[in-house]
Order: structure tokens, then sequence, then C-alpha cells
């Protein structure tokens, strides 16, 4: 037990089984994933204690809308007890068994079931436990790929700058954001990086042109593979809707131009679906919304909305196949990787979106929920408003005429100081993030419609002029 002084106290969350504080053993024993550890140790440990529908509750007793579903996990909200049953009934018939030459039902019901969605012949589904593990299985997969099919040389990844795709040493080396990939490198080497598609910081000439941009942008791809050599380059890897930066939505055309690069030089082309997946955009998955099929698709988070973990990485049959010969194996495997208890929650998962059609519903919706958050435009500091579906990020700038940015010392006192408390104060669990320009990025639970999205446009109009004031 601590021992320090003038550590605050916590108020409530009641107590461990040991007999402490929940909020002391949480700073003496907890390590927070990509936490400042400085926030609990002089203010409260944020701690939620229950979710209903789109709501969640801290211990306090406190009720806030989770407008970023968890971590754009919870697409069918929380609280829903037939997928807590799918995870007892699986855990009583079947706790574990690793797909390590073996095979259970639900994984192979679940690959079939995501086969099916997935376009293409992308027949085959390698299961992780989590987004990161799929984006490492689909780089290592990638490598001996090419050395399988008599191109050895062809190891190096393209991505975008201020991507994020995830923390082992692989996917951080595909992620595009300098600050966090600093503390561990060297890191994976040949991991080259390419603008992305924010339009609204995009070259001034193009800003006005989407489809120019987007062709602009993709043909960065194409400059990058032949300085780098074709020869040398295995895959790239894009997420359809970029999230870090504040979600960034393919131009028009984009897609289909670097489906195009990809094939003139022999490249691999990863739809990183990780958040966009499972109704997030709208489709099962959202290369199916943006009309491209890649080689390979790598998704977790909403799979099972969060009730239990899981991930996995779809490889087409052509990639698959020089691996079905012979002593040939993919030396890869996580002993967790396609759970049975996770396999049967996700499974149960997708039944409850086939019922309640919650594709069709964000497809519906996205239209209002689009056209609500654009009323925040009328906001001195609101300079953007972008995403697709369910999934919206709101560019903060100090000057909207000019697009001026705050410093990085504004930006600091404006997100985490003022805002990311101000929005909790006032019922919205969201997210300031300033891992490019400030932004808050929404993400609600697919179960949120017309209702939820005026409360939470009140909310950040509240907010949002109040920290206007405070500038
Ligand atoms: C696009 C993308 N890829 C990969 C990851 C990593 O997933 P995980 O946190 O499940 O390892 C994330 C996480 O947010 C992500 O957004």
């Amino acid at each position: 037990m601590s021992t320090e002084p003038n550590r605050p106290s916590s108020l409530n969350g009641g107590t461990t089984p040991a007999g402490t504080p929940r909020g002391e053993a949480a700073r003496d024993h907890l390590w927070g994933h990509m936490t400042r550890h400085s926030t609990w140790e002089h203010g409260e440990v944020p701690i939620i204690v229950k979710g209903e529908g789109h709501h969640i509750w801290d211990s306090r007793g406190k009720r806030y809308i989770d407008g970023l579903s968890g971590l754009f996990v919870v697409q069918a909200g929380h609280g829903r007890a037939e997928l807590a049953e799918a995870a007892r009934a699986q855990a009583s018939e079947l706790a574990f068994f690793p797909l390590w030459s073996y095979a259970h039902p639900q994984a192979i019901d679940l690959a079939e079931r995501l086969a099916h969605h997935a376009p293409g012949d992308l027949n085959r589904v390698f299961f992780t436990t989590g987004g990161g593990e799929a984006v490492e299985t689909a780089w290592k997969l990638a490598k001996q790929y090419w050395k399988l099919v008599g191109q050895p040389g062809k190891h190096k990844v393209i991505s975008r700058a201020v991507a994020y795709h995830g923390t082992p040493q692989g996917a951080l080396s595909i992620t595009g954001i300098p600050g966090m990939k600093a503390p561990f490198e060297p890191l994976v080497p040949g991991a080259h990086k390419v603008p992305n598609t924010n339009i609204y910081r995009g070259p001034e000439a193009l800003r006005d042109d989407p489809k120019a941009f987007g062709r602009w942008a993709a043909d960065r791809i194409e400059e990058a593979i032949v300085f780098e050599g074709p020869e040398t380059v295995a895959a790239v890897f894009l997420e359809p809707v970029q999230n870090s930066g504040g979600c960034f939505p393919p131009p028009p055309g984009y897609f289909e131009r670097v489906r195009e690069i990809c094939d003139t030089h022999e490249v691999l082309l990863v739809s990183d679906e990780v958040i966009c997946a499972f109704g997030r955009i709208g489709d099962m998955f959202a290369c199916n919304d943006y009309g491209y099929v890649p080689d390979m698709i790598t998704c977790a988070k909403g799979m099972t909305s969060g009730y239990s973990p899981i991930g996995a990485c779809l490889v087409s049959d052509r990639l698959f196949e020089p691996f079905r010969h012979g002593t040939t194996t993919f030396y890869h495997g996580y002993t967790f990787g396609g759970h049975p208890v996770s396999a049967a929650v996700a499974m149960a998962n997708l039944d409850l979106f086939e019922r309640e059609g919650l594709n069709a519903r964000v497809a519906q919706n996205a239209p209002v929920f689009r056209r609500t958050l654009e009323r925040l435009l009328d906001l001195p500091i609101v300079g953007d408003v972008r995403g697709d579906g369910y999934f919206y990020g709101i560019e903060l700038v100090k000057d909207a005429a000019t697009r001026e940015t705050f410093s990085d010392d504004e930006a600091e006192r404006l997100l985490r100081s003022f805002l990311t408390p101000a929005l909790l104060d006032a019922g919205l669990y969201c997210r300031a993030d300033d891992r490019g320009d400030p932004v808050i990025q929404l993400a609600p639970p697919l179960t949120c419609g017309p209702a939820e999205f005026d409360e939470i446009e009140q909310i950040l109009r509240g907010v949002l002029t109040a920290a206007w004031a405070q500038l």
C-alpha cells in the first residue's frame, strides 16, 4: 500500500479484495496502456464500472454517452446478455484449445463466415488475439509468401504518415507516428511512409478537387515503390479510413488507383480494418464500401463487439496457395489466437448484427450523423468535420479561415488540460487526440441513432464554445 503523502484519495470505486481503495491500488499496481501516469498520481483514476446500451458509468455513479464504443470496439452496445451467454456456454463446452495443428468448431465456423463477408478470393483466415498481431501477421506472411514464390528480396512495406497500426515491433514500424516509435528504435527496418489522404491539409492546389487529390496521394505510393525498387517491396498497408490524425476517408478513385499500382509492381495490398470492419463504415468489411479487393484484410475490435478479444488476418487464395504443399509451414502463431470463447462470441455478435440489421442501420443513419456533426462548423474553433459511417473526426483550429493550427503548448493545454476533462464533465466519453493536428474522435455504438447524434452534438457545442472562450 502507498504511504506517499499528497496523493489524491480515491473518492470511490470500492475496495479490492485485499481491502485497498481501488484508486489507490490502481496507482500502486496497475500500468495503464498509453497512459501518462502523472495524471493518475495527481488526479483521480477514472474507473469505469458498468455499461448498458450506449452508456457507461464511472465509479462515482456518473453516466456518460460512450461516443467511442470503448475504443472503436463495442459495435452492438454494452450489456448484451446474449453475448455474455455465448461466452458462458462455450467456456462450459470447450474453454480452450489451440489452433496449433488442431481445429475447433468455433474457429472453423467463424473462418467460413468471415470469408463469406470478404470480397474476392479472401477465403483463408489466420486468427490472432487482436489488431496489432493481425498486422504483424500480415507483414510476416507477405515476406514468406514472396520468398516462396521466388522473390525473396520483397520485404519492405509502405504505409502512410500519422497512421497507427499497432504496437508489436513490426506493426510499430508500419505505424507513421514518429513520437510513438522513437523510444523503441531501432525498429524493424524497411518500413517507408507516404502522405495520407488528409485533403484538409493537402497541397493547396488540390484541396478543392478530391479526385485530383486522390490521384496525387495514390501516386505517392507508386513513387515510393519505384524509389525503393519494386523488387524490394512486399506490401502496402492502408486503412480504408485512416483513424490517426482524425478520420481521413479515401478520396474518389484513390483505392482504384492504389490497386492498379500494386498490381503493376507486384506489391500486396493490405486493408487494415482493425477499426473500419464490422459495420463501422457500413459493410462487414470497409473495402466493400469503397469497392476495392485487397490481398489481405486485418481486423479485430468490433468482431465480438468487445465481449471477448480476437483478431484475424484474412488472406487471398493466391497468397495461401504456396503454403498448401509439402512441408511448407507458416511458423507463426498465438496460444490464444482464435480462442474458442472469443470465436463463439464473434458468431453470436454477427448473428446479432444480422438480426438487428446493424449494417443497414449504419448505411441509413450515416448521412444524418454527418449532417448533425457538420452543424458544429459554425463554431470558430471547428476547422473540419470528416469521416464516414459511424466514424468521425472534428479538427480544431485557431483560425478557421487560414486553417492555422495550435502550437504544441496550446494543443497540450486545449486537449489535455481543458477538453478531456470538460467533455467528461459534460457526460461524453470520446477522444481528444493530438497525434496529428488536434482532433476530437467519435465512433459511437452502431445501435445509436439520430437522438444520440443530437445529444453528442449538443455536448460538443457547449464544450467547444467554452474551449474557444478560454483560449
Ligand atoms: C488501424 C489499426 N491497426 C492496428 C491496431 C492495433 O490493434 P490492437 O490494439 O488490437 O493491437 C489498431 C488499434 O487501434 C488500429 O486502429
